[in-house]
Order: structure tokens, then sequence, then C-alpha cells
């Protein structure tokens, strides 16, 4: 006997007409094509206060590497400016993805603060600019495990430029918090 479902079951790949002709409809969406899950305008929000976090963490350490004075400050300061460095790469990956889909990265300084999840902050001290970088490292970090599960499967893409940004905060944090032992902050 025949099997009746074999010949309405949907196959799990979609064939290759399908996808030249899903591709040629709506160009003008770019990267975005039918089977993205996601929401492009929400997903853009949302990466415009990760791009905000980014570039307030290229902003604190610029400073950080800049201003630290003290004792061993010179090692300190080298350390501050390969995460000013690392920040900046963060900034561009999550601009070109809002481009990516359709968005404007928001470069405005006006409100970029706020926009932020991490904080401009600094100390007066050595120890002070460790803790406050640790600090907000660790509010990346948590901002971004977060992120990570809401996109899931519906936006890999945005979902594995998170993670691979994840990865880069968590070693600045623990840098930051090997500093702090080392310079005596508690
Ligand atoms: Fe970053
Ligand atoms: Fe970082």
């Amino acid at each position: 006997m025949p099997d009746a479902t074999s010949k309405t079951e949907k196959p799990f790949l979609t064939d290759v007409k399908t996808l030249r002709d899903r591709a040629r409809k709506d160009i003008a969406e770019g990267a975005i094509t039918p089977n993205y899950k996601g929401d492009p305008k929400h997903t853009v929000e949302i990466l415009q206060t990760v791009l905000a976090t980014e570039i307030v963490c290229v902003l604190r350490y610029t400073l950080h590497a800049i201003t630290a004075t003290g004792i061993s400050s010179d090692s300190v300061k080298a350390e501050f400016a390969e995460h000013a460095k690392e920040e900046q790469e963060h900034m561009m990956a999550v601009a070109e993805r809002i481009t990516q889909l359709g968005g404007e990265p928001n470069f405005d300084p006006e409100g970029l603060a706020s926009r932020s999840v991490s904080q401009y902050s600094t100390g007066p001290s050595l120890v002070d600019m460790i803790k406050e970088n640790l600090i907000a490292e660790r509010i990346a970090v948590d901002h971004y495990r977060e992120l990570i599960r809401y996109f899931g499967d519906n936006d890999p893409t945005t979902r594995v430029m998170i993670e691979g940004i994840l990865a880069v905060e968590e070693e600045h944090a623990s840098d930051m918090l090997d500093l702090l032992n080392l310079h005596g902050g508690k």
C-alpha cells in the first residue's frame, strides 16, 4: 500500500527554486530574508543599546589609558589601551549588524550615556579606575548573556556576534579582577 503522507510531507530543506525565487523578491531587504524569524526593528533597537554600551566602553578605557598614574601604571595603561581597542572592534561589529538589518547605527553623542547600559565613570586613583572597569564589564556580561538567550534561533547571526563579544568581555572582567588583586584593591 502506497504511503499517502509521503507526497504531502514538507521537505526539511527548502528546494533551490524556492530559495532562488524568494531571494529575488524584496531584494531591498538585503540580508533579511523570509525565514528571518526575528523582528528586525526590535533587534535594531536592542543593538543601538549595545552600540552605545560599546562606545561608552571605548571612551572610558581610552580616558583611563591616558590618565592612569602611579606606581606600575604603565602596564595598567597598556591593558586599558588594549581593552579600548577591543571595545572599538565590538562597536564596529554591532554598527555593521545594525546596518545589515536596515537600521542606522546611532553614534549621536546626545543621549549616549542614557542609551548605554554601562556607565562612563572614573575615579581619582588607579584602583578606582580598575574597579569602575570591572563593574562596567560585569554589567555588559550580564546584559549580553540575556541577549544571547533572547536571540536564540530567531537571529543566529546576531546571537553568534554577541557570543563572540561576550567571550571578550568575560576576559576583560577577569583581567580587571587580576589587576585589582595585584594593586591591592579589594
Ligand atoms: Fe565590548
Ligand atoms: Fe569589555
